[in-house]
């Protein structure tokens, strides 16, 4: 099997202005994770790697650069899964740590349990050596000044990300862009793996999409692999990440217009918009977005195609 990595930097109402740094990571992220597939490792670590690269970048609403809740705090979502034996790790409301994906991956592997939260989660961080950084310390000048929009919005009568209707469908779009990231390897093992900072100003103890398994992220050898970014209420209502594996699965349904179809009637039922991207076990891609903008990229062939607009693709040797 040739080994292919696709990674996501988020849906969402991407401003020009950050539309360059966004696509320069996720173009490193793909190089980061695409390294460990072509030395023979597996998609599990190739696609922890890529969405460690993004946490450690401010571009994008994961680790440094996260979201803030409505108190000006970082809670971090995130999930990881591997499609030979089912087995995933996910966690939600993590704290002061720089890579919730890493711990997700030590969720999977070193308990019994599949999702764990809170402080204990930061707790068992603690206990497989992840140093809680100094609190406030993944906060931007970028996620402060969202915020202070986000309240100016919400003083004008404008906050109603938890219930959207078409009148606001607008401040809907501004949310999301989660990172995540889906890879096949030379064994035909699938993996995909999600984190966010979720939204701004959620709700402190809100929990997104990104860490449900069949909402955020999900991968089975038998089907394929999925990660989805945008309105977290939304994607966990509709199940977007099963939805478009059983299009799949049960009604085969190439994986593009899979990727598109559930997308698509997620939007047109629900209103929050999002996007999703989507391996099948052929190693097929699937990408699409009902948002006006999503980062996106894949490397095949040892070649980088990605885009962030839509109809856009660019290609360039990895
Ligand atoms: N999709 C990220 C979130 O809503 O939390």
């Amino acid at each position: 099997m040739k080994p292919i990595l696709l990674v996501h930097g988020g849906a969402g109402d991407i401003p020009a202005s950050r539309v360059s740094g966004k696509l320069d990571g996720i173009k490193k992220s793909l190089r980061d994770g695409f390294k460990l597939l072509n030395n023979g490792q597996s998609s599990l670590d190739a696609v922890e790697e890529a969405v460690r690269s993004m946490e450690l970048d401010d571009n994008f609403n994961a680790g440094y650069g996260s979201c803030l809740n409505s108190d000006g705090i970082v809670e971090m979502d995130a999930s990881i899964m591997e499609g030979k034996y089912l087995k995933a790790g996910c966690l939600t409301l993590l704290q002061d740590i720089m890579h919730p994906i890493s711990v997700a991956r030590k969720v999977m592997e070193k308990t019994n349990h599949t999702f764990i939260g809170g402080e204990s989660a930061l707790k068992f961080a603690e206990t497989h050596n992840f140093k809680p950084l100094t609190k406030g310390s993944l906060v931007t000048e970028n996620a402060k000044l969202a915020l202070d929009e986000f309240k100016e919005r919400q003083a004008k009568g404008l906050d109603t990300i938890f219930s959207p209707t078409e009148l606001d469908k607008k401040s809907v779009e501004e949310l999301g862009e989660t990172v995540g990231a889906v890879a096949i390897d030379v064994d035909g093992n699938i993996a995909a793996a999600t984190s966010t900072g979720g939204i701004t100003g959620k709700m402190p103890g809100r929990i997104g999409d990104s860490p449900i398994l069949g909402c955020g992220t999900y991968a089975d050898n038998e089907i394929g692999g999925v990660s989805t970014t945008g309105h977290g209420e939304t994607i966990m209502r509709f199940n977007l990440a099963q939805r478009i594996l059983q299009l799949i699965s049960l009604k085969q349904v190439p994986v593009q217009q899979a990727t598109e179809d559930a997308t698509r009637e997620m939007t047109q039922r629900l209103i929050g918009t999002g996007g999703a991207i989507t391996l099948d076990k052929q190693g097929e891609v699937g990408i699409y977005f009902s948002s006006e903008r999503m980062a996106w990229g894949y490397v095949k062939d040892n070649k980088l195609i990605y885009g962030i607009n839509k109809g856009e693709i660019y290609r360039e040797d990895l």
